[in-house]
């Protein structure tokens, strides 16, 4: 087996996904030397996110029109900034909540940083709720807040027509505080590190104010990326056929990839996919009724890199596999993952007409 080329379908990385030519062309600049930037020097972009925003969830314009607006290197950026922010603003640790398992944040928070204290308990008095939607595999939305919580972080990283059915909306209470983080990297923008936050609700300002005192010190190209994606928003909201193009192809792509993949992965009887990502979301969760490591076994049987679900806090019977992966990619996993079927059939059907 190791024979054959190694494929990575465990990182969330959109590669398979249509990327149009203008997003492909850095701006002409580069910096070689450690670089610091302010959140000041972003407000140029500032426009493009909120009309992005709108246009992709429009239901939720009234938001996107008003609320602060924090920029970063990335979402992930924007998560570990609110932490820093919301520690400086509570001045205690905070007490956070969020479901457990399979999220990417369980990689990102480091368990052991002080200014976190992790809460299991949803009726415990907890300070934020972290929920994310559409990528669960567990079939929940996760709109709704299971806690009593006064700040509240939707990750809306995959919130857009290409990943979702149905665009999200939050309700919002009066009482509460509301961020919402988006990204460019998971529409396909390659190289590029560019997240936002959309901070709502009682103490937003000062809680923004927080989040941006922190600044963003970057080496070599950072700022080149974050160019480019401007360029590249620019191009997708000034023409509705670019914008157009872009979801369809997209979506017309993940389905595609989706549909490979779970007729590869039927005649495996121990492994079933889990809701509602059959559906929607980039990935396939897919777990095995065995109880072994499910991500070792494609491994060691497809030679095929899979996220296992323990680093996300699940268990290993869980993996989480990239279906914003190239569809060749994904071809040539289904076609290893047929062979070893068809050959294992075969030595049964030979044994049996042996054994006769
Ligand atoms: C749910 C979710 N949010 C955020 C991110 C990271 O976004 P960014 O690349 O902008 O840091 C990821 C990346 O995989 C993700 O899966």
């Amino acid at each position: 087996m190791k024979s054959t080329k190694q494929i990575e379908l465990g990182y969330g990385v959109p590669d398979g996904l249509y990327v149009p030519k203008v997003a492909q062309s850095n701006v002409n600049c580069t910096i070689n030397k450690p670089y610091i930037i302010y959140q000041k020097d972003f407000d140029f972009f500032k426009s493009n996110i909120r009309k992005w925003c709108t246009k992709i969830n429009s239901s939720m314009s009234h938001v996107y029109k008003h609320a602060d607006l924090v920029i970063g290197n990335g979402s992930t950026h924007i998560y570990t900034v609110l932490i820093r922010g919301l520690y400086n603003l509570l001045k205690r640790p905070i007490r956070l909540f969020l479901e457990q398992p399979y999220w990417f944040v369980a990689q990102v928070l480091k368990k052991e940083d002080p200014q976190i204290k992790y809460i299991t308990d949803p009726n415990a008095d907890i300070d934020l709720e972290i929920r994310c939607t559409p990528n669960n595999p567990d079939g929940t939305e996760y709109i709704e807040p299971r806690t009593n919580a006064k700040y509240l972080l939707y990750d809306f990283a995959y919130n857009m027509t290409i990943y979702t059915d149905k665009p999200v909306t939050i309700n919002q209470k009066k009482n509460k505080t509301y961020i919402y983080t988006g990204t460019v990297s998971k529409i396909g923008v390659p190289s590029s590190r560019f997240g936002w936050g959309f901070v709502d609700g009682p103490h937003s300002s000062e809680l923004a104010k927080f989040m941006q005192t922190e600044v963003i010190i970057t080496v070599g190209g950072g700022n080149v990326a974050w160019y480019s994606a401007n360029n590249y928003l620019n191009y997708l909201l000034n023409n509705e056929k670019h914008f157009k193009k872009l979801m369809s192809t997209n979506n017309t792509i993940l389905n595609n990839n989706k549909k490979i993949m779970m007729k590869a992965l039927e005649p495996y009887k121990f492994i079933s996919i889990e809701k509602p990502s059959d559906h929607k979301g980039g990935y396939l969760w897919v777990k095995t009724s065995k109880n072994s490591n499910l991500a070792n076994w494609f491994l060691n049987k497809f030679n095929v890199v899979v996220k296992n679900g323990k680093s996300f806090g699940a268990n290993q019977q869980l993996v989480r596999i990239n279906m914003m992966a190239k569809t060749s990619d994904i071809r040539e996993v289904a076609r290893r993952m047929r062979k070893k079927f068809t050959i294992k059939k075969k030595i049964k059907f030979n044994k049996t007409r042996k054994s006769k």
